[in-house]
């Protein structure tokens, strides 16, 4: 499917060493009862990719393709609307306003009143942000966006057409994140970050929790358990949220967790090899935007800390090819430079030989991969595509 790139891979080291629950299951319950109630919802496509499979030479590959959630374009749509709606019915029964008000009512404007004086904000390299300004304008309040120079128009755009003010902060998603908690302690904002630091936790464990749902839906539609999983990693939420509900599923025979990061980009990788939480320096330039993230976040470390078995990272060349493949496959699959870090590092891994016995993978492996995204900047797709 794609030609020969440069990898690395790490195995923790500390895999399967006890550790502390980030993702209490009563957390994901609620997350889950909340979404699969809103409208638009259903679960996303399972699709087999029998022509990675033979690349890989394993005996399955499935392809979880986020590419519609919510009409958003990718998997973030479960987790920051989600957190959206928490801080907002925690605020509301602070001030005394509404004891437990509902998506519904938030939704109906019952609370609209007090909820317009609130304001929520994050940084984002596109997709988070689009998932807290959806989230905004469908419960009613304020929403300011930060990003940084790096993220495109068409991703601003797209965050601002849920009515959401996007500002710039210089440097990377980094600065942007900590630009956006500035902000907000100046004004009495609400930040619903999607990556969590010391001090700062609910919102994203909220994220988080939303984003368990995709794994959920994804273990009750394969055929049989997978053995390995492969993720992409930004911050490292998601792939944390997919390892909780395989371990919440599975048990001891959960399958094994791979998180592929772009090399430009690797700072779970990074921190895997410190056997600490661990930022990378510089630009973190690279084509998978919503991988460019330097600082893991603390409570993703947490899980991934014992429960990730590997570390691969991949160069931008590798995730392009595995776009155009998939886009010339029949029937077509539209993944976003995101989406396709996990194929990327399944096919590189999975056809070199110390890959391949580091990770266990064999012809009767059954890989599960998260297409996280779809076209989210369409006019990047189809440039990368056509490359
Ligand atoms: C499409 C896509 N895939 C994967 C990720 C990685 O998620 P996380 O930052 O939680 O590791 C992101 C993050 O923005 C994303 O937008």
């Amino acid at each position: 499917m794609i030609g020969r790139h440069n990898f690395q891979l790490l195995l923790n080291r500390h895999h399967g060493t006890p550790g502390v629950v980030v993702l209490p299951d009563n957390g994901f319950r609620r997350a889950k009862e909340e979404i699969t109630s809103w409208p638009g919802y259903a679960p996303t496509p399972m699709v087999p990719l029998p022509d990675a499979a033979e690349a890989a030479r394993v005996a399955s590959v499935h392809w979880k393709d986020e590419s519609g959630r919510f009409g958003l374009g990718s998997f973030k749509a479960l987790g920051g609307a989600y957190a959206v709606l928490r801080v907002l019915a925690v605020e509301l029964a602070r001030r005394g306003d509404a004891a437990s008000a509902t998506s519904a009512d938030l939704a109906d404007g019952k609370y609209k009143e007090a909820t317009r004086g609130i304001t929520v904000t994050c940084a984002t390299d596109g997709n988070h942000g689009r998932s807290v300004a959806w989230g905004a304008q469908r419960f009613g309040c304020r929403c300011v966006i930060f990003v940084h120079p790096g993220v495109s128009k068409g991703r601003r755009d797209a965050v601002a057409a849920y009515g959401a003010e996007v500002r710039e902060a210089p440097g990377t998603y980094d600065d942007s994140v900590r630009a956006a908690k500035r902000e907000a302690e100046k004004q009495g904002w609400f930040v619903v970050s999607d990556t969590s630091y010391p001090g700062y936790t609910e919102p994203p464990r909220d994220v988080m929790q939303g984003y368990r749902l995709m794994a959920e839906e994804a273990a009750e539609a394969l055929p049989a358990p997978p053995t390995h999983v492969f993720v992409p990693g930004g911050v490292g939420g998601l792939a944390a949220a997919v390892s909780a509900q395989m371990r919440a599923r599975y048990g001891k025979d959960a399958p094994r967790l791979v998180v592929a990061e772009p090399d430009r980009a690797a700072c779970l990788m990074a921190s895997a090899e410190a056997g600490q939480l661990t930022a990378v320096d510089g630009p973190l330039d690279t084509v998978m935007a919503g991988l460019a993230c330097g600082e893991p976040s603390l409570l993703a470390w947490q899980e991934l800390e014992r429960a990730a078995f590997g570390f691969v990272s991949i160069p931008d060349e590798a995730a392009v090819a595995c776009m155009r493949a998939l886009h010339r496959r029949q029937p077509r699959i539209v993944a976003g430079e995101s989406a396709v870090a996990g194929l990327a590092a399944l096919l590189l891994a999975g056809r070199d030989g110390f890959g391949r016995a580091a990770l266990g993978l064999g012809e009767d492996s059954r890989v599960l991969l998260f297409g996280t995204e779809g076209a989210t900047d369409p006019e990047l797709y189809a440039r990368l595509v056509a490359g």
